[in-house]
């Protein structure tokens, strides 16, 4: 029996999580036993327990206090409390995901006391250092055992760093949750038979665009142009919240937008389903538009899912210099080319599967 400590803490690795423990839960119960430790980076409710909830993720073996702050603070307190519930735990193999602050913490704490790391969707880079999630995930894949790589680039990426060794290719595991906690096994075709033409979904939350007046101000000049041609519903991050708020835009874009609270997954991807497009800046949504047939634009100035570009669902816009409204209507209708370049829906089992294949509890003699 190989004993797994999964560590996870924010919103998005819930839902990967979810995908995993169903996976490890119904077909690998007799060769893995799975614990999980939340570090308490989301604790809202609708940041945090109505995903285990909605996605029937066990409850946490160890949940950490919470320490929101500076990133220093908040990753290093999350190292000291993640040690302390790794010590307890005494897991054969630590599994992470993506690229937090969570991720970070989690994979320093493990492999500082020789329990060996799984990095779950390894190899992505933006290429822009000044983004945190961009040091946690190359410094996670540098110290992980196994990385595991969601497309054929983050698989090259991982080799050109001479990560190669370490790495699987294995898919998207948010394809697999995608199909599994939506019941929709016939994706890219389902989206526009019900959606409206006019309704968009809009989620902004990432540090590079709400921590900058100049940038949040352009981003929310843009999208509150684009009333009345459209209907915009934002379910709002706190981190928004208070940058709206800092610039005083937060009262215009209450009058403008349908403001709502943090959805759950299966109400993102319903709104998704119902949305002629997706403005964003985040990457799972990227994805989860691309698996649905939605277009997408991301209000960033890179991504790390270049393929969902290159397959013409989704494009990158500086606000300052694109007039939203006017992309957005030039997209309503529009389909980008077939194809899936993230796999097909399995990587669960192929994480279990080669999981099961080593021998963990001698990996660092
Ligand atoms: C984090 C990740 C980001 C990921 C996102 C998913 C890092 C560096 N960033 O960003 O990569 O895309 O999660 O959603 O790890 N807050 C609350 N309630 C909550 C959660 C957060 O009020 O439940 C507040 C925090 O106190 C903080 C702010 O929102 O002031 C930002 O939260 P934080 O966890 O630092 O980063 P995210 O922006 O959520």
């Amino acid at each position: 029996m190989i004993r797994i400590a999964t560590i996870v803490g924010a919103r998005p690795q819930f839902i990967k999580a979810a995908a995993l423990t169903h996976e490890f839960r119904s077909n690998f119960k007799d060769h893995i036993d799975e614990r999980l430790v939340h570090t308490g980076q989301h604790y809202d409710k609708r940041m945090s327990s109505l995903f285990f909830e909605e996605l029937g993720l066990p409850e946490p073996e160890v949940t950490l206090p919470t320490f929101s702050g500076d990133h220093g603070f908040s990753t290093g307190n999350m190292l000291v409390e993640i040690e302390k519930a790794l010590k307890h735990l005494a897991p054969d193999l630590a599994i992470v995901f993506g690229d937090t602050n969570s991720t970070l913490a989690g994979a320093l704490a493990a492999v500082k006391l020789s329990i060996p790391v799984a990095h779950v969707e390894a190899g992505l880079r933006s290429g822009n250092r000044y983004m945190p999630e961009e040091l946690n995930r190359m410094i996670t894949d540098r110290i992980s055992a196994l990385n595991f790589a969601p497309s054929d680039g983050a698989f090259k990426q991982l080799s050109s760093e001479a990560l190669g060794e370490s790495s699987r290719l294995v898919g998207d595991i948010m394809y697999d949750a995608v199909k599994l906690f939506t019941g929709l096994s016939k994706l890219r075709s389902v989206s526009t038979a019900d959606s409206s033409p006019r309704k968009v979904l809009v989620t902004i939350h990432r540090q590079e665009n709400t921590d900058s007046d100049s940038r949040l101000y352009e981003i929310a000049h843009g999208l509150l142009a684009m009333v009345p041609d459209f209907e915009l519903t934002l379910p709002i991050h706190p981190r928004l919240t208070s940058a709206l708020d800092r610039i005083g835009m937060l009262d215009a874009a209450k009058q403008k937008l349908n403001i709502v609270e943090p959805l759950s997954f299966i109400e993102t991807i319903g709104e998704l389903r119902e949305s002629a497009l997706v403005i964003t800046d985040s990457g799972g949504l990227q994805k989860e538009a691309f698996y649905l047939g939605v277009q997408c634009i991301t209000v960033r100035e890179e991504t790390e899912w270049p393929e969902t570009i290159h397959l013409g669902w989704n494009r990158l816009a500086n606000p300052a210099e694109v007039n939203l409204c006017e992309l957005a209507q030039s997209l309503v209708g529009s389909k980008g080319r077939a194809g899936n370049p993230f796999g097909n829906g399995n990587t669960s089992s192929k994480i279990a599967e080669e999981i099961c294949k080593s021998d963990w509890a001698g990996y660092f003699d």
